[in-house]
């Protein structure tokens, strides 16, 4: 019943539609704010990737506009959790502290709670929120969260537990309020939904088929970004190397980074996430003559047994990830890779692993994201029989993490000694004498420095490298 298709009118009226729920929302908000003599609060949460982090933006800017207070706790009047349930931990990380925001809410019965994001779009965890979590609110998918200020006004205007899921849809809503968390980057989203299924990963199903924004769309939010201060943009999309195949008027991923290039203002230009087997000649030879696409490459390996990745519906094999890899560091000699490792796929042996650790070797990874694979129901994978056990998975796991740290270690101290540019992100976590920034490569570095310097691409010395990360002296 919740899961609906999409109406097949939705279109940019959307965005004026939108738009009228907000002022709605405005007077309900406003009407609040003069009886209580302050502005109601609210609280974004998000789990998972860039993507998500994204999708908050636009969610803080809609609360913004209608007149919330955001704040970081969650004892607000508004909290909304917007998921992620690439692997199963993050479901039970979502479960276990919704437990925490109903027991704030038994102490405030005029809170509401809202969730959504991928994990809203598998059926099971609906029922499993309905039954369990009856103090839930609102619930919401990936596909209408541009209908959000229109669910915000139906939840607050109801007793009843909202729910709207749409199984798909082909409309990209342009022109909603976006709240940007840094005011000198920026993630721009390209595209939506992924092709490819992985046999492993539950991304198509939750986030739908292949989606391109219009490049004029995307270079025209650039430019406001530009505009507005913003010197980095992260170009968004779970395979960025199809961008724009099914625009109507087809376009490369390659030739949309030489439009971005020339958006004066913008200085860095980094993207995320490429599969191995779209990276194309033509992207390669684009960053090679770019002074702004930043030196790093996220190039998700997955596995390095040619078995696996067969099984895992990759479509390549180990000698063509690592030829890629030779191309790419001859073409482009300072390029720092990053990848994404999955250890324990169904029937994965020791000498698979073995082939993934002479990968990471081969491949000289900067760094590596490493994750026990997690059975993700209604995905191929999850019905192979030859599924490993924990504590395999885990001793193998342990092998291949060892091998990134110290390839890691090797690729990260290779810059120690000279001058890069920063750009200073904020200041450091843990000592506020430091400032924290990233290379071109996307190296953290530390330095003495202060508040002035944040959002400023300074030169810095690269003093001493500390596996991940460098200490410098700001020259
Ligand atoms: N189990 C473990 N890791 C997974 N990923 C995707 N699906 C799964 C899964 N079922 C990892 C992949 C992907 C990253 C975003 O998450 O490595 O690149
Ligand atoms: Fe998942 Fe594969 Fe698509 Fe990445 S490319 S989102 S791993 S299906």
């Amino acid at each position: 019943m919740e899961f609906k298709n999409a109406p097949a009118s939705v279109n940019l009226e959307e965005g004026n539609r939108q738009h009228e729920y907000m002022e709605k929302v405005k007077e309900i908000i406003a009407e609040k704010t003069r009886k209580t003599g302050k502005k109601p609060t609210c609280c974004v949460t998000t789990f998972g990737c860039q993507m998500n982090a994204k999708d908050s933006e636009k969610l803080v800017g809609i609360l913004q506009e209608v007149g919330y207070e955001v704040i970081d706790s969650e004892e607000a009047d508004f909290v909304i959790y917007n998921t992620c349930t690439v692997r199963d931990n993050a479901n039970q990380r979502v479960y276990g502290r919704l437990g925490q925001l109903q027991y704030y809410k038994k102490h405030k019965p005029s809170m509401k709670i809202a969730l959504c994001g991928c994990m809203m779009q598998e059926p099971s965890v609906i029922e499993k929120i309905k039954k369990s979590y009856r103090q839930v609110d609102l619930i919401f998918g990936t596909h209408n969260i541009f209908r959000f200020a229109e669910l915000l006004y139906k939840t607050l205007t109801s007793d009843e537990m909202v729910i709207d899921i749409w199984k798909e849809t082909d409309k990209i809503v342009e022109s909603l309020p976006v709240e940007r968390k840094y005011s000198f980057k920026s993630g721009v989203n390209i595209m939506f939904g992924c092709n490819n299924f992985c046999s492993y990963c539950i991304v198509p199903y939750v986030r739908g088929r292949e989606r391109s924004r219009e490049p004029q769309e995307i270079l025209n939010e650039i430019r406001n970004l530009a505009e507005d201060g913003v010197k980095e943009v992260m170009l968004l999309g779970q395979n960025v190397n199809s961008y724009g195949k099914n625009l109507d008027t087809p376009i490369s991923f390659a030739k949309l980074l030489t439009e971005v290039e020339k958006i004066d203002g913008i200085e860095r230009i980094r993207f995320m996430t490429s599969h191995p087997k779209d990276l194309s000649d033509e992207l390669i030879s684009v960053m090679k003559n770019s002074k702004k696409i930043c030196r790093h490459l996220h190039l998700p390996l997955q596995s390095g047994s040619t078995r696996v990745l067969t099984r895992m519906n990759r479509r390549y094999t180990k000698e063509s990830y690592l030829a890629l890899v030779e191309k790419l560091r001859s073409e482009i000699p300072d390029l720092a890779l990053t990848t994404d490792i999955i250890v324990g796929f169904p029937g994965e042996t020791p000498e698979d692993v073995d082939d993934t650790i002479d990968v990471i070797r081969k491949a000289r990874f900067n760094n590596a994201f490493t994750f026990i694979y997690s059975k993700r129901t209604g995905t191929p994978a999850a019905a192979m029989e030859d599924q490993i056990p924990e504590e395999e998975a885990q001793k193998q796991f342990n092998r291949v993490l060892e091998a990134v740290l110290k390839t890691a270690q090797e690729q990260t101290g290779m810059l120690k000694g000279l001058v890069k540019d920063v750009l200073v992100e904020e200041i450091n976590e843990h000592d506020a004498s430091l400032v924290t920034g990233r290379l071109s490569n996307n190296t953290l570095v530390h330095f003495k420095g202060d508040t002035s310097l944040i959002g400023h691409i300074v030169p810095v010395r690269l003093t001493e490298a500390k596996g991940f990360y460098y200490l410098g002296e700001l020259v």
